[in-house]
């Protein structure tokens, strides 16, 4: 590709609801349509990263094209040259590159991985067992404490023993996507900034063995730079809004999909969690669900923060300004579930189809280099 690459995944297990919708969709959607004519845009469902965890298998093909259509929903453009839309799994060279990537990655590297450690038990275990050294001396152990640890530690091993390898392996497959195409630029959530500086990592270690393999993706502190670090705003969970609005909320009160019929929603509204401070002020740290709704105002119409903020500051009816938010909320849902019903499924699956095909291409060039470096394919 002739022109610097922006590249990201946009994840499709789960059900977008409005957080991901305003906090990381949309402005991913600008920045595509601010940036395409200078530059290559991929945009890619991750499917094989679907799996890493357990799933319902006979909902991922539904779950991955009716979130495509989402994005469609959102505005992503399908028509722009610049912009390739594909799904993971239909460039098998992903998985080709991954196979070459693991034989050059340590085991330590990946189970440093605080996603996986999170995931895999390990984090945990380290916190329990911090809470039961505290106030202890090597002295002071008894009994109870060394069965208290080897409990915990064979728990510690059985959750480790059944997360799956392609969770451990997660990065590596991750590092491919961005390597095959040579993308400089890759918006990630903080959650993923580790992944990313592997990406760099196993990119200069393959470069420093056989010399110039790939483009190795700029720093995070640059990446920041380069899409501004206030990318999206946090929105915060309804009923609980010291923290961000994210399906792992089993209940899904205090969550609102993108699929909620607008009375759901306005009904999710209405029960959110206030404060008794009585008056209103734009205050995350003091009023956080006031603060919360404030924003989720500001969203919902497309007005500034501020503005929204003045006309609201000092009233002292929660409920009216429950009301109106409930109202903008209703109307975005109802305005975006009309786009979504009116997308050309067609045309989405003729823009896949065709830049699945360009990717290939793009990405077996970069296979073939990597596969005549390692020996697998002779020198050109
Ligand atoms: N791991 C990313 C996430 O959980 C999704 C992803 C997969 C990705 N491959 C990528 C993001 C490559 C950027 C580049 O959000």
């Amino acid at each position: 590709m002739s022109k610097p690459v922006i590249l990201t995944g946009l994840r499709a297990n789960n059900d977008l609801h409005i957080g991901n919708y305003f906090g990381a969709l949309l402005p991913l959607i600008d920045m595509a349509k601010n940036h395409a004519d200078e530059y290559e845009i991929n945009l890619f469902v991750p499917d094989l990263h679907s799996f890493t965890t357990p799933i319902d298998h006979a909902q991922l093909h539904g779950q991955i094209m009716h979130n495509l259509k989402l994005f469609v929903a959102a505005g992503l453009p399908l028509d722009h040259p610049n912009i390739h839309v594909y799904r993971q799994s239909y460039v098998p060279a992903h998985s080709e590159l991954t196979w070459i990537l693991d034989c050059f990655t340590g085991m330590g590297e990946m189970r440093r991985m605080t996603q996986f450690k999170d995931k895999a038990g390990l984090a945990g275990f380290l916190r329990e067992l911090e809470e039961m050294l505290k106030g202890n001396s090597p002295e002071t152990l008894t009994p109870n404490f060394y069965n208290d640890f080897i409990a915990k530690y064979s728990a510690l091993q059985a959750q480790e023993g059944a997360a799956r390898i392609g969770l451990f392996n997660y990065p590596v497959l991750m590092a491919a996507d961005i390597l095959l195409y040579g993308a400089m630029y890759v918006p990630v959530g903080d959650d993923q900034t580790q992944h990313l500086e592997f990406a760099r990592d196993i990119a200069t270690r393959m470069n420093n063995q056989f010399g110039e393999l790939f483009t190795v993706p700029k720093a995070v502190k640059e990446q920041h730079e380069f899409f501004g670090k206030e990318q999206g705003l946090r929105i915060k969970d309804l009923s609980d809004p010291s923290r961000k609005m994210s399906k792992s909320d089993e209940t899904g009160k205090g969550i609102i999909f993108l699929g909620d019929s607008p009375a759901e929603a306005a009904k999710k509204v209405m029960s959110a969690t206030t404060d008794s401070e009585n008056v209103v002020h734009y205050d995350m740290a003091k009023q956080p669900g006031v603060s919360n709704l404030l924003q989720i105002l500001a969203l919902a119409r497309g007005e500034e923060l501020d503005d929204v903020v003045n006309k609201y500051d000092g009233q002292t009816r929660y409920g009216d300004l429950k009301k109106d938010v409930a109202a903008s909320v209703s109307t975005m849902l109802t305005d975006f579930q009309a786009k979504l019903a009116q997308v050309d499924e067609s045309a989405l699956m003729a823009k896949l189809e065709a830049d699945e095909k360009q990717m290939n291409e793009v990405a077996n060039a970069t296979l073939l280099r990597v596969q005549q470096a390692v020996g697998l394919r002779a020198k050109a």
